[in-house]
């Protein structure tokens, strides 16, 4: 019955222990709500025949309700209500008191991005959050400018995210998976495009997904950890030398400079306009296209110049390079779109 409803509504998976009572409450009152709000229709409509005007100028007798039947228009719905209020409170107090045991985890948010961090040490991460399944995760969540919201539909979760206050929530993932973290508040011109990704993994996965990640194994490889790279050391650190060594940085300042390409500081999750005039967002599949189709979505400004590395990179070296170009952030607040390229040397513009 949950789940045909569920599917009759096109509402989203049912992936933590919060999903399935938030549902039914909602289907227990969206049906109640439904059916009264039909046979109210349907009776007005029965009502405009039954007391049509028979006799020109007659006017309707006073009706007088009986006792009975007042009790009863009042009574019925105030028992829906209350009901619906003790099962909602019930849910309510359970959702705003998370257990003891949990695995906290810090979450800033800012225009326009989720950051995160565990409370306990290990991999920082933007964007994308590890979690274990079948465990309490506690969320302390504050933002460093205005206030958003965060909301991960498929755990029906939602909680804002004040400036200068730590709000939290909890949740208890119960499917491994990957799931859409959504801002919920409009927070500016990126609003909606402030998403995010929860990836669920096996307990156990998690667990040992987390010491490798202690262990600096596969450093900040926030972005799969599945089938990350053998590579020992600093991923950075070789992305660095691959970008030296392909001549990556000929093109790509690391400064912010503008040059015959974007300047690769602060360009992972940048918003690019195109020459097409579409919006984009920087993150790692858009720079894994860009080094193998680089003609294929041009920055506005900036020339198809640049050569395919199309079978020159291995996965794990591309892997290493977007690494590379994510640990490139300045520190100002937001970051701007692309300046126009440069073409010229830059002792001759004037
Ligand atoms: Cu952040 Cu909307």
């Amino acid at each position: 019955m949950n789940e045909l409803m569920r599917r009759l509504l096109f509402l989203p998976e049912q992936a933590s222990t919060f999903a399935r009572s938030v549902d039914n409450l909602h289907f227990f009152v969206i049906t109640v709500t439904m059916i009264a709000s039909v046979a109210t229709g349907l009776l007005a409509f029965g009502f405009f025949f039954k007391f049509r005007e028979r006799v020109p100028g007659a006017s309707t007798p006073i009706v007088n309700p009986s006792v009975r039947f007042e009790l009863g228009v009042i009574g019925v719905p105030l028992f829906f209500f209350l009901v619906w209020f003790v099962q909602g409170y019930k849910d309510y107090v359970w959702y705003t008191t998370p257990p003891g045991n949990t695995t906290d985890i810090y979450v800033m948010a800012k225009k326009w991005m989720w950051k995160f961090a565990y409370s306990g040490g290990g991999p920082n991460a933007i964007g994308t959050l590890h979690v274990p399944a079948n465990r309490p995760v506690r969320l302390l969540m504050t933002s460093r400018d205005v206030i958003h919201s965060f909301y991960v539909p498929d755990f029906r979760i939602k909680q804002d995210v004040l400036p200068g206050r730590y709000t939290e929530t909890w949740f208890e993932a119960t499917k491994p998976g990957r799931y859409q973290i959504l801002c919920a508040e409009y927070c500016g011109t990126w609003h909606s495009q402030m998403w995010g990704e929860i990836v669920v993994m096996p307990a156990p996965e998690f667990d040992e997904w987390m010491l490798d990640q202690k262990a600096g194994l596969a450093e900040r490889a926030d972005s799969g950890g599945d089938d990350g790279p053998s590579f020992h050391g600093s991923l950075v650190e070789y992305g660095k030398r691959i970008a030296m060594a392909q001549g990556c940085l000929k093109c790509h300042s690391v400064t912010g400079e503008p040059h015959i390409g974007p300047t690769w500081l602060d360009l992972y999750r940048r918003r690019e306009t195109l020459e097409t005039g579409e919006q984009i967002v920087a993150d790692e599949a858009y720079l894994t296209d860009s080094m193998i189709d680089p003609r294929g979505k041009i920055v506005k400004g900036y020339k198809p110049v640049m050569p395919t590395f199309k079978g020159r990179l291995a996965a794990p070296e591309a892997a290493a390079l977007v690494e590379f170009i994510k640990s490139l952030r300045s520190t100002s607040l937001e970051n701007v779109p692309s300046k126009e390229a440069v073409y010229e040397p830059a002792h001759r513009a004037r």
